[in-house]
């Protein structure tokens, strides 16, 4: 059994992997600027506020635990501010032996191998470039860390988020920095899929220092 803390924790993605972890039975606090509804809370989970913009906050969310799942979104006081909030985090985990795991977008994955990241051509839609650009910029930071920061980053599917939340199939796919399809030549995982890779890499460590995606 783990300490597993989700920044962002009541979030879309966020939420989801804090109801797999403590369905599995983990020590799990979830901490955010704001409590949730009681009607969204977990059984079990400990809600904790504060900003990620606050190093007190920081603090209080690295110590003590074995692993740190960032699931914050650029948006809000974060859009422009991310990449400070997820670096701060990265340095107080490395001086803490603490695991960090940043929850990122589709568009920080190549279409083919050798090719640019999506993030970094001028492919994206307008309405997603800029939170596309800030969380490829902070796996653009991870990559650069020196060690011994024990980091992951997941890019979701494409068709992911709160408005696509999909159904739990109790099943994924992993692939590394190329995006993947189903056979349907869709990218898309649920939420509740997508927290079971979460949480199972947390329990088996299977992408150490590096990049995976996660889709059907
Ligand atoms: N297909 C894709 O590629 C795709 C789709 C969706 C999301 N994503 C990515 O997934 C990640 C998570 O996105 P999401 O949609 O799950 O996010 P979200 O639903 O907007 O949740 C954000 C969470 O962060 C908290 N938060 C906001 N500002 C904070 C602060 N300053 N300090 C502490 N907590 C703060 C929010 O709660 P409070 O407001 O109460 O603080 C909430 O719990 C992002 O990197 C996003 O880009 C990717």
């Amino acid at each position: 059994m783990s300490t597993i803390t989700v920044v962002g924790g009541t979030g879309y993605a966020g939420s989801a992997i804090v109801r797999e972890a403590a369905r599995r039975g983990h020590d799990v606090v979830s901490f955010s600027r704001t409590l949730p509804a009681d009607d969204a809370r977990v059984e079990g989970v400990r809600y904790e506020t504060g900003s990620m913009l606050e190093a007190e906050a920081r603090l209080r969310a690295v110590s003590g635990s074995d692993v740190v799942v960032s699931s914050l979104s650029p948006r809000g006081e974060l859009d422009g501010k991310i990449l400070e909030a997820d670096l701060a985090l990265a340095a107080l985990a490395a001086e803490h032996g603490v695991r960090l795991g940043v929850v990122g977008g589709f568009s920080s994955l190549r279409l083919e191998e050798g090719a640019p990241r999506i993030a970094e051509t001028d492919a994206i839609p307008a309405e997603y470039a800029g939170e596309a650009r800030q969380m490829n910029a902070v796996l653009g930071e991870l990559l650069a860390q020196p060690e011994p920061l024990d980091w992951f980053f997941v890019s979701p599917a494409e068709q992911f988020g709160a408005y696509a939340p999909g159904e739990a199939r109790g099943e994924y796919r992993t692939g590394a920095d190329v995006a993947f399809y189903d056979a349907d030549g869709t990218s898309a995982v649920s939420g509740a899929d997508f927290a079971l890779a979460i949480v199972d890499e947390v329990e088996t460590p299977t992408h150490r220092r590096a990049q995976f995606s996660v889709a059907y």
